[in-house]
């Protein structure tokens, strides 16, 4: 056991620190940078991507809010209206159009029954469906119509790390190659977008370099009532990915919110004791959401940030640096999340690998 963790306390910290590794193996031998095109070794049938009118995804836990992150790029890059549901809620609905809608499962292991419900319902009305997927020949690779692999490696520990940054990374190059196929997407602009994912392995290294100031952070403010995640934009999934993880881990109550969203009720439970963790990145509309985090400050809140390279909010408690990488910025602010949870986890002798009630893959519904 000792020897797999390879020299780390907990598989979690390992797969954390795997994020460079896990997101080169994405992203091998997958991009065309300077002709801006993605080859993922999908095909769809002739003409139906340039009728396609929505992308619905499916997922639960982490997957649901990589498939969250994912519906914003699909909407921006390839140029289609995109949704994402919880699983055990999706239902096909009324005044849909199956045959113009492709289904995109997101699921680490492929056997998530919620998951494997709801693509079985896609395909009962007739859609067209795709997994984003990190187990070969996992059950939904062999009930979907099309699968593209996130190639993280094994993840043992049950909170969700390396697979989440793997699999937005490879939705993103979905949405790249359908809005270049689609002819939504100018070769310039999927370049600048490669770009940014070419820099991704490196980004999340430096956020690794930085885990002491992150530990140090953990260690002061583990003792709060609650946790408080906001971001908007690209920045609300990983406020919510953020929060996950800690409640997962730590046991300690966290709940992450749209950053506008503070003020329509949330402020309520803000307190001295309630520090508020925000995404102040690229893609995530920082400085709106800096005007969210100063009226959690005012009612006392410890504030802690992570930044966009360049930028700085002198008023933060705690700023956290992301290097720039443009739209994949808040996934990089997101490594810095998972390593205030593990901290914060690790300060408080926490089962990290195998927290109470949890399990890896549930394959009940
Ligand atoms: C379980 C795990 C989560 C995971 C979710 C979805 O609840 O504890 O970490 O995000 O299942 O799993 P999947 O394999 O479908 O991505």
């Amino acid at each position: 056991d000792a020897a797999e963790k390879g020299g780390y306390e907990h598989y979690m910290r390992k797969e954390i620190h795997e994020q460079p590794e896990a997101l080169r193996q994405t992203l091998a031998g997958r991009l065309d940078v300077d002709a801006g095109n993605v080859d993922l070794d999908v095909s769809f049938p002739p003409g139906f991507l340039a009728d396609l009118e929505e992308i619905r995804i499916v997922a639960c836990g982490t997957s649901y809010y990589a498939g969250r992150y994912a519906t914003q790029l699909f909407e921006e890059l390839s140029g289609v209206r995109a949704s994402v549901e919880i699983a055990s809620e999706y239902e096909f609905g009324a005044g849909r159009t199956p045959d113009r809608t492709l289904v995109v499962a997101v699921t680490q292991s492929g056997e998530t029954a919620d998951t494997l419900g709801a693509i079985r319902r896609a395909k009962e009305a007739g859609a067209r469906t795709f997994a984003v997927t990190n187990t070969l020949g996992s059950t939904v690779t062999r009930e979907v119509d099309e699968t593209a692999f996130i190639r993280a490696g094994p993840e043992i520990g049950v909170a969700a790390t390396k697979t989440f940054a793997s699999q937005v990374a490879t939705l993103a190059m979905l949405a790249v190659a359908i809005g270049r196929e689609r002819g939504a997407l100018a070769a310039s602009d999927a370049r600048s977008v490669l770009e940014d994912l070419q820099g991704l392995p490196g980004a999340v290294q430096q956020v690794l370099d930085s885990e002491p100031q992150v530990r140090e952070a953990a260690q002061a403010y583990q003792d709060s009532e609650a946790f408080f995640f906001v971001g908007r934009a690209l920045g609300v999934p990983v406020a919510l990915e953020g929060a996950l993880k800690l409640k997962e881990i730590s046991y300690d109550h966290a709940e992450g919110f749209a950053a506008g969203e503070l003020k329509h009720g949330p402020l309520a439970l803000v307190t001295p004791e309630t520090p508020v963790l925000a995404v102040l990145t690229d893609g995530s509309r920082a400085r709106e959401t800096m005007n969210n985090v100063t009226e959690a400050q005012t009612r006392g809140a410890p504030a802690l940030g992570c930044v966009s390279a360049g930028d700085a909010y002198d008023t933060l408690d705690v700023s956290f640096n992301v290097p720039d990488v443009g739209i994949v910025e808040p996934l990089v602010a997101n490594v810095y999340l998972q390593l205030f949870a593990y901290h914060v986890a690790n300060e408080k002798g926490r089962s990290i690998d195998k927290p109470r009630n949890l399990a890896k893959s549930v394959t009940v519904e």
